[in-house]
């Protein structure tokens, strides 16, 4: 018999792994239409929608949470308005509607509904008619800030204030919005800023280093819970610089992580993101990734950073967008390819989760429980800003100058400024919002004194 002939060796158990074909995605996390408990979950929660310059002169059709919404800018005043698409007397969508002061007019009968979705005039209705007193269109409310466009989905009565974090308006920080769609559902694009493990492989030992060499060495991590929402620390020795990247994160996917191309080769304290991030589902297997990406002084060093390309369908990074050939994504993936690549809607029975997905088997069993709790009618518990109306965040970067200590196993060592890291920071959570970095910045300088 020809060599070609012979069986291959091995252990073979393809049809064996029966556990790919029996079961489906984990509708409870992944269904997040009108109705479902992720989806009214998830509506408990102010969310970025669009990009306001992606909004014209024309009424601007978006999805989000499985349904279909008009965002448009009335000329009156220039205040944002969000609707249903269809309009509430025959259903003739809004797209093309007419934008007027005060609201927007379908062009079938010309019924005009305000900002709220109160009709406001039938032209075509004879002066009797009632109808206009007892329809509405639903319309949600919309916050607009730095280029993006926020909106309230859910009920009116459980509607949190807007949540204004400490990395909104620093000084010096300059913020530029973007907005990346993804064909998969929110969860795997969620999961991925819970597994900085994925950073040492993909965007490093792969193929090459997407952001900065000092990433391929296996961060130790321990998660936090503060005042304002969980952290958790990510650190690296790089000669004698202890590394602390800490990453923010608020649910349902609000996150923040350090900067894209720091230079841990000196002491730097508390500085601050370098990406402040939402996941929102468009439906179950489309999702936007908004971003604001801040500039700041010291955040990259070596100006690996083009601002031109921050914007709608692209950022200044890489691998967060469908932008390249089939055979580059191949040749070197990006985070935009692990998190589509899992499926539409990924399924969960077919993993083994590790020792490297604490994280992500974290914030399932956080978002599961809250899900379940929206579901018996309970109220989701906010973040409590402090007297001056604005959340303490954690994330950015900090480096200590903590040279190896002798006869101490660096470990432990790591491990022990992690945790006391955290402790400052959830000390700083104790001051005013307005003294609160001051302190961290201070508590951080002296304890690396102490190393010294
Ligand atoms: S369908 Fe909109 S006014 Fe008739
Ligand atoms: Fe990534």
């Amino acid at each position: 018999m020809p060599d070609d002939f012979n069986i291959p060796e091995g252990d073979f158990r393809g049809h064996d792994q029966q556990s790919v074909w029996a079961h489906g995605p984990d509708s409870e996390l992944s269904e997040v239409g009108p109705g479902t408990p992720c989806g009214e979950y998830q509506r408990r929660f102010w969310m970025p929608v669009a990009m306001t310059n992606q909004v014209g002169d024309l009424p601007y059709r978006i999805r989000i949470l499985g349904e279909d919404l008009v965002l448009f800018r009335e000329p009156g005043e220039g205040k944002l308005g969000l609707t249903h698409l269809h309009c509430a007397h025959r259903n003739m969508s809004l797209e093309f509607g007419i934008i007027e002061p005060g609201g927007i007019r379908c062009s079938y009968h010309g019924w005009k509904y305000g900002l709220d979705g109160t009709v406001l005039e039938t032209p075509c209705e004879p002066p009797a008619s009632q109808v206009r007193k007892k329809a509405c269109l639903g319309a949600y409310p919309v916050i607009e800030y730095k280029g993006l466009a926020f909106a309230y989905l859910g009920p009116s009565d459980t509607m949190p204030p807007f949540p204004v974090t400490d990395t909104f308006d620093e000084d010096g920080d300059e913020m530029l919005p973007s907005l990346i769609k993804s064909p998969c559902n929110w969860l795997q694009v969620m999961e991925n800023a819970w597994d900085p493990f994925h950073v040492v492989y993909l965007h490093t030992l792969a193929v090459r280093s997407q952001f900065i060499d000092a990433f391929a060495e296996m961060p130790m991590i321990e998660f936090h819970n503060g005042r304002y929402g969980e952290f958790y620390t990510n650190v690296r020795r790089v000669n004698d610089i202890v590394w602390l990247r800490v990453h923010d994160h608020m649910m349902p996917s609000f996150t923040q992580n350090g900067a894209h191309f720091p230079v841990p080769d000196k002491s730097r304290y508390f500085g601050r993101c370098g990406l402040t991030r939402w996941v929102v589902p468009i439906d179950d297997t489309h999702t936007q990734v908004v971003t604001w990406r801040h500039f700041r002084e010291g955040d990259d060093p070596n100006g690996l950073t083009d601002k031109s390309k921050v914007g709608f369908g692209s950022t200044d990074f890489y691998g967060q967008d469908p932008d390249r050939s089939y055979e580059q994504r191949q040749r070197d993936p990006g985070d935009y390819d692990a998190w589509v690549s899992q499926g539409p809607r990924n399924i969960h029975s077919r993993e083994n989760l590790s020792f490297t997905d604490r994280g992500v088997a974290k914030v399932r069993r956080m978002l599961r429980k809250e899900i379940r709790s929206v579901a018996e009618g309970n109220p989701v518990i906010h973040p409590e800003p402090g007297p001056e109306g604005i959340l303490g965040t954690y994330a950015g970067d900090t480096m200590l100058r903590v040279p190896l200590q002798h006869g101490r196993d660096d470990g432990a060592v790591l491990r022990e400024i992690s945790f006391k890291v955290a402790g400052i920071f959830k000390a700083g959570d104790e001051q005013s919002i307005l003294s609160r970095k001051d302190y961290i910045v201070s508590a951080l300088q002296e304890y690396e004194a102490s190393w010294t």
